[in-house]
C-alpha cells in the first residue's frame, strides 16, 4: 500500500487554512494510504516557545487531529521529539546539503526578517522536514502550497543521497489538492492565512467562537464590482472566499461560480458562513470529547513504537552507507 505522511507545528490555534491545506487532505485519503500523522514540536523551536504552551499545544493539537476525524485505527499518530532518528538522520543530510539551498527558501526569508536574531534551527528547518518524510519511505505528502519548496529540496536531497550512497530513500511528491491549497487572510487577502497574522480579523481558527466566525467571514474584504468570479489576481477576497467554500463543499470553481450567478457579495458571504460554521460547529463538539483524554497517551503510545522500529531501520541502513562502524 503507498504511504502518506503529515505534520503541523504545535504553535498555537490551527486555522481554516491548516484544516484545508493538510487535514482534509489526510482525513479524505486515510482510507486509501497507509497514512501517519505527527506533531512536528521539534519543528515549533525553531522560534521561541514557552514550555507550558508547547505542552498544551501540543496535547490540543492531537485532541484536534482526533476531532477532525483522523481516525488513530486507519493512521500512526506520533510526536516528532519523541522519535530519536528524525534529528539523527538530520544531521547526516546537513552535511549533504549547501547553505545556499537553505538561504534561498522562502519560508526562512520571511521569517529570519521579522527577527534579526534567528536561531539556526529557522535555516535548517527544512532539512529536519526531509528527514520526516525520508524515514518511512513516504509516497506522498499532503500539504498546503507553502510547503512546496521544502518538498522539492526533500526530493533533491534524497536523489542527491542515492546518487552518492546509491538507492536508499524513495523519492516523496507533494500532494496538493487544486482549490485551497493557499487559503488568504480574510482582511489581507494578498497574504497567507496565518496563526501569526496580527490581525486576528482575518484569521478563522476551528476553536473560535462560532458568532466571531460569521462575522469574521462577513466582514471579509472584498471588492465593489459585484460579480462572483475567481480572479485572484484582480479579486483576491472573493477568489478566497470561493476557494474556501469550494474546498469544504467540494464543489469545483465552475459550480461554484454558476451557483451564485446572480446572487450577491451579502447572499455569498452568508453561504461561506454557513458551510465553515458547520464544520467548525462538528469539529468542536468532538474535540470538547478528546481534549484531556487519556486516549491520546495510548494513540501516541502505540505510534512511537511503531516508528521507532521502522526508522530505526532507514537510520541503520543509512549510517551503515556513510561509514559509521557500529
Ligand atoms: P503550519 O501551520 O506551518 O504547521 O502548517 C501546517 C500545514 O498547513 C502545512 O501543510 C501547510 O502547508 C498548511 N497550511 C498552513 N497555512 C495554510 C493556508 N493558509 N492555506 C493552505 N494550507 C496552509
Ligand atoms: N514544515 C511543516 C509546516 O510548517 C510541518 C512539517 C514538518 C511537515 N515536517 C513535515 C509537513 C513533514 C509535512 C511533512 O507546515
Amino acid at each position: 500500500m503507498k504511504k502518506i505522511l503529515t505534520g503541523l507545528q504545535p504553535t498555537g490555534n490551527i486555522t481554516l487554512g491548516n484544516y484545508i491545506g493538510a487535514i482534509k487532505q489526510m482525513k479524505e485519503l486515510q482510507n486509501m494510504y497507509d497514512s501517519y500523522i505527527f506533531v512536528a514540536d521539534l519543528h515549533a523551536i525553531t522560534v521561541p516557545q514557552e514550555r507550558e504552551n508547547l505542552r498544551k499545544n501540543t496535547y490540543n493539537l492531537l485532541a484536534l487531529y482526533l476531532a477532525c476525524g483522523i481516525d488513530p485505527n486507519k493512521n500512526t499518530i506520533f510526536l516528532q521529539s519523541e522519535n530519536i532518528y528524525h534529528t539523527n538522520l538530520s544531521w547526516i543530510l546537513e552535511c549533504n546539503t549547501y547553505y545556499g539551498e537553505l538561504s534561498r527558501m522562502t519560508q526562512f526569508k520571511d521569517k529570519s526578517k521579522k527577527n534579526v536574531n534567528f536561531t539556526t534551527g529557522l535555516l535548517t528547518y527544512p532539512i529536519l522536514m526531509a528527514s520526516d518524510i525520508l524515514l518511512y519511505d513516504i509516497d506522498y505528502v499532503p500539504v498546503g502550497q507553502d510547503q512546496k519548496q521544502h518538498l522539492e529540496l526533500t526530493r533533491d536531497l534524497a536523489e542527491r543521497f542515492n546518487k552518492k550512497y546509491g538507492d536508499t530513500f524513495k523519492i516523496p511528491e507533494p500532494y496538493i489538492s487544486k482549490t485551497g491549497t493557499k487559503i488568504m487572510d480574510l482582511v489581507n487577502p494578498t497574504i497567507k492565512m496565518s496563526k501569526s497574522n496580527e490581525n486576528k480579523k482575518g484569521i478563522i481558527c476551528l476553536l473560535d467562537d462560532i458568532d466571531l466566525v460569521r462575522k469574521k467571514i462577513m466582514s471579509a474584504t472584498t471588492d465593489s464590482d459585484m460579480i462572483i468570479k475567481y480572479d485572484p489576481e484582480n479579486k483576491p477576497g472573493i477568489s478566497n472566499l470561493i476557494n474556501i467554500y469550494s474546498s469544504l463543499t467540494d464543489k469545483t470553481i465552475d459550480e461554484v461560480e454558476k451557483e451564485f450567478i446572480n446572487k450577491n457579495y451579502g447572499e455569498f458571504k452568508k453561504a461561506v458562513s454557513d458551510v465553515v460554521v458547520k464544520l467548525l460547529s462538528q469539529i468542536q463538539n468532538e474535540y470538547q470529547k478528546y481534549v484531556n483524554s487519556e486516549l491520546i497517551d495510548n494513540i501516541l503510545q502505540k505510534g512511537i513504537e511503531k516508528t521507532l522500529i521502522e526508522a530505526k531501520k532507514k537510520y541503520e541502513d543509512v549510517k551503515n552507507k556513510v561509514g559509521f562502524i557500529r
